[in-house]
């Protein structure tokens, strides 16, 4: 049965032309929580093979709006679902700053996705802290250092040292473990509303679980 379900996501992605299964996940949490906005501005972290760039795109709606997507390997557009409105870097995500950013996109994005994930290591333990690393780095990247205080995160004069815009939304994939509660109170100090979410095309076996922050909030919350 457990199988079945997931030939079903397999040969739907096939038959839609979509790249990969993934690309499910991202429909079922937009269709649920509307994280991307027609005409909005989109960084899609770990992008590869590109089934997310797809579901992006197609949510901007016809007209304005783009995705960057960013990813450690080379992501060529997917034929279908992707337009002119879809461009890809090849960079590893733990090296950039804010800085990096304002030369490489004018300027702010309106939602910030991540379905960054390490190599598997044998070792749940070791895995669910990676993951973990790659998520704050998400958050990092999107809202500033939240890690520390609310200077940190904020330049002089009050403006966020993150990529995403006041009121953007969030999605990063995490694996379920030890930090990932703490992870989730965190967020929620940053963003309006924050919720998980197990997308049913996710593999029965599998740890993941995403977080959905919505609307990021002007100020942090100490
Ligand atoms: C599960 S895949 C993403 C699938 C993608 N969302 C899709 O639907 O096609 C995870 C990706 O995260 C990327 N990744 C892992 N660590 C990264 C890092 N430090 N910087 C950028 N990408 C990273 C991996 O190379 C891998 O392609």
């Amino acid at each position: 049965m457990k199988r079945n379900i997931h030939d079903f996501y397999f040969k739907e992605a096939k038959r839609l032309g979509y790249i990969a299964r993934s690309a499910f996940k991202l429909q079922e949490i937009q269709q649920r929580h509307r994280v991307v906005q027609k005409g909005g501005s989109v960084l899609d972290l770990g992008c590869s093979p590109g089934a997310w760039l797809q579901i992006a795109c197609r949510a901007l709606g016809p007209r304005g709006g783009n995705v960057l997507g960013l990813d450690l390997k080379p992501t060529p557009l997917p034929i279908r679902h992707c337009d002119h409105r879809v461009h890809t870097i090849q960079q590893d995500a733990t090296e950039l700053d804010f800085y990096d950013f304002s030369k490489l996109h004018p300027p702010l994005f309106t939602t910030v996705l991540s379905d960054m994930c390490p190599d598997t290591s044998g070792s749940a333990r070791l895995d669910v802290s990676a993951s973990l690393e790659l998520a704050q780095t998400a958050l990092g990247i999107a809202v500033g250092d939240v890690n520390g205080t609310v200077d940190e995160a904020f330049e002089q004069g009050g403006q966020r040292k993150g990529v995403l815009r006041q009121g953007g939304n969030f999605v990063v994939k995490i694996l379920e473990g030890s930090g990932s509660r703490e992870f989730g109170e965190l967020c929620k100090g940053t963003f309006t509303k924050v919720v998980w979410m197990r997308p049913k095309a996710t593999r029965e076996e599998s740890r993941e679980v995403y977080l959905i922050g919505l609307r990021l909030r002007k100020q942090v919350v100490p």
